[in-house]
């Protein structure tokens, strides 16, 4: 039987109520190795590999309530509602929002075959962010994971007997065909997502927590966000993946981004902090790399995020600190260190990048383990 079909709802063996809630905290990640690429339905063009955050999170209370066409007894069986028909409410942090309607309602008729009495329902979705939304930090990965984790404690309710196994793997993939990387938001503390010869699981339609031991270096990992521009994503994440299509060096890229997730596993294993700092750096300014060379082209650095990368560098040269950066599809900057290097890390970071920061706004963050259910 192929993975896909091992998803797919069956006869539930009991009933949820007429009505009744969920709450999950699901944490935001970063990649280490980046997605850039996709193709078919949300899989990735590369394998991907990110740490679990822990600080950046969603909390979302799912609501549901028996709505009038669904039966008495069992699942209705018919058709799937179109994303107008599903009666869905989103509130964030407490304020109705009807603009987040239309995205939320096509990944639930995306996923109404694999979740069928969800039709049966209607959905108040209440979700808090624990960073601005303002911030540049995309809620999307942290958004999807902690709505699919609520849509599978439904699941859960109606078949019990489910394994903890299958209600993860399942979570990760609802949550990507919500949003690529939101796969990697359910587990943690390092998370891989598409298939890899090195990695036994590994696939393209879920994230599975890293497959070998992880060296004491990169334990309690350290991620720093600098808010350089906390204005909305100038290029969006379909716009962006769509720029892998016929991009000139797209083949390149996919073979490199497999072969930088060896190192990277080597690395992990090893605790070798320059091989991580060589690879992490050159996989984030390849993603740029990327988007410059694209066409559309697009920049989406500032002059802030490079002042801020050039600091680094200078420290890293006259100290010899395990500090690196990472980016995202922004301007904003992730800058990496392990624990044991919080003290001397953090002040070089108050003192010296945080004028770069938009109104000197950053977060401190650090690896996670994963989602949680509140309630
Ligand atoms: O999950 P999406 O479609 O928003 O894509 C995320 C892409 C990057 O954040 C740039 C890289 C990644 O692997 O998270």
């Amino acid at each position: 039987m192929s993975v896909a079909l091992d998803f797919i709802f069956k006869a539930p063996m009991a009933t949820l109520p007429e009505k009744g809630s969920f709450t999950w905290k699901a944490p935001s990640n970063i990649a280490l190795v980046k997605y850039w690429g996709k193709h078919g339905m949300q899989l990735p063009k590369n394998p991907s590999i990110s740490f679990t955050l822990d600080a950046c999170h969603t909390i979302t209370t799912l609501e549901f309530k028996k709505n009038k066409k669904a039966p008495e007894v069992g699942i209705r069986d018919m058709q799937v509602p179109t994303d107008k028909e599903f009666k869905i409410d989103i509130f964030l942090d407490g304020v109705k929002k009807p603009e987040f309607r239309k995205k939320v309602a096509i990944f639930i008729t995306r996923i109404a075959k694999l979740v069928s009495f969800i039709s049966d329902y209607d959905l108040v979705i209440k979700t808090h962010n624990s960073f601005p939304h303002s911030s540049g930090i995309a809620s999307s990965a942290s958004g999807m994971a902690a709505l699919s984790l609520c849509i599978m404690s439904m699941e859960k309710a109606l078949n019990p007997t489910m394994t903890d196994e299958l209600f993860y793997k399942k979570a990760s993939f609802l949550a990507r065909l919500g949003s690529g990387s939101a796969s990697r938001s359910i587990e943690g503390p390092v998370v891989v997502w598409g298939k890899h010869q090195d990695m036994k699981g590994s696939n393209d339609l879920y994230g599975i927590p890293f497959p070998f031991a992880i060296h004491k270096n990169f334990k309690n990992f350290h991620d720093t966000i600098l808010l350089v521009d906390k204005g909305e994503k100038q290029v969006s994440s379909t716009i962006g993946h769509n720029l892998m299509v016929n991009h000139p060096f797209a083949k390149e890229r996919f073979n490199q981004a497999s072969k930088n997730l060896s190192l990277l596993s080597e690395t992990l294993q090893n605790g070798g902090l320059d091989a991580f700092i060589n690879i992490v750096e050159s996989e984030a300014l390849t993603l740029h790399a990327m988007m410059l060379t694209s066409h559309p082209y697009f920049i989406l650095m500032k002059p802030n995020t490079l002042s801020i990368i050039n600091k680094i560098w200078e420290f890293r040269a006259q100290t010899n600190a395990p500090i690196c950066f990472t980016l995202d599809a922004g301007a904003n900057v992730h800058v990496l260190y392990p624990e044991k290097e919080k003290t001397r890390i953090n002040q070089f970071i108050m003192n010296e990048l945080l004028p770069f920061c938009q109104k000197n706004h950053y977060i401190c963050d650090r690896v996670g383990f994963g989602a949680k259910q509140i309630l």
